[in-house]
C-alpha cells in the first residue's frame, strides 16, 4: 500500500476557540486513510518583509517553507475578514511565495474551505484565496465549492459536528482526494 498523501492544512484563524480550527479538526478526523492531514501553524510567522529575506531569513519562515515543500497538497480552512483573506493567512501565503523563484506552493493541488457564522460562508475570502492560488500556480479544486455559512451552529455542546455537515465534508474530502491523485499522478 502507498504511504498516505501528506496534506498540509492551513487554518486562517489564530483564535483559541476558532470555528475554522474545529472544522479543520473535523476534516482531519473524517479523512480516508489515503490522506494524512496535518495542521501547519502560521501564527508565529513574522510579518513578511523583503528586507529580511534572502540568505538568512527568519527561522520560522524557513521551517514553514520546508514543511510546505514536503507536503503533497494543501487544504486552506479560513474565515473571512472584511470580505477578504485574514492577514495571518495572507502573510503565510506571501512567506511561502518568496524569495522570487522559490515559490513553495507551486503545483501543489489545493482546496479552499471558508467558514463563517454569516450566511454567505466567507465567499469573499474563499474567492480571494483562489485568486492567489491561481497566481501561485496551484491547481485549485473547482467543485464542490465549500462555503460553510451559519457555522457557529455546526457543533453541539460536546464539540461534535452535526450529521448534515458531516456528510457534506465527507463529500468534499472524497473529491479532494480524487483531485490530488489526478494532479500528483497517482
Ligand atoms: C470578521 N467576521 C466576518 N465574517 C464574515 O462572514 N465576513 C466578514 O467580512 C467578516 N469580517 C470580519 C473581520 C474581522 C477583523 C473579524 C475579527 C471578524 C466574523 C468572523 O466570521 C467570525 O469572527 C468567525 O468566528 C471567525 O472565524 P474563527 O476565528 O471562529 O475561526
Amino acid at each position: 500500500m502507498e504511504a498516505p498523501i501528506d496534506v498540509a492544512v492551513i487554518v486562517g484563524s489564530l483564535r483559541k476557540d476558532s470555528i475554522n480550527r474545529k472544522v479543520a479538526r473535523a476534516l482531519i478526523a473524517l479523512a480516508s486513510p489515503a490522506l494524512n492531514l496535518e495542521i501547519v501553524e502560521i501564527g508565529d510567522l513574522p510579518i513578511y518583509n523583503q528586507d529580511r529575506d534572502g540568505t538568512a531569513p527568519p527561522p520560522p519562515w524557513s521551517d514553514f517553507r520546508n514543511r510546505i515543500k514536503r507536503a503533497q497538497a494543501v487544504l486552506f480552512v479560513t474565515p473571512e475578514y472584511n470580505r477578504s483573506i485574514p492577514s495571518p493567512l495572507k502573510n503565510a501565503i506571501d512567506v511561502g511565495s518568496r524569495p522570487y523563484g522559490h515559490n513553495v506552493w507551486g503545483r501543489k493541488p489545493a482546496a479552499v474551505v471558508s467558514v463563517s457564522p454569516g450566511a454567505i460562508g466567507g465567499f469573499g475570502a474563499n474567492q480571494h484565496v483562489r485568486q492567489t492560488m491561481v497566481f501561485l500556480n496551484m491547481p485549485v479544486m473547482q467543485q464542490p465549492e465549500v462555503y460553510l455559512g451559519g457555522a457557529d451552529k455546526y457543533f453541539d455542546q460536546a464539540g461534535k459536528l452535526a450529521h448534515k455537515e458531516t456528510e457534506f465534508l465527507r463529500t468534499v474530502l472524497e473529491s479532494f482526494e480524487t483531485w490530488i491523485k489526478i494532479n500528483i499522478g497517482q
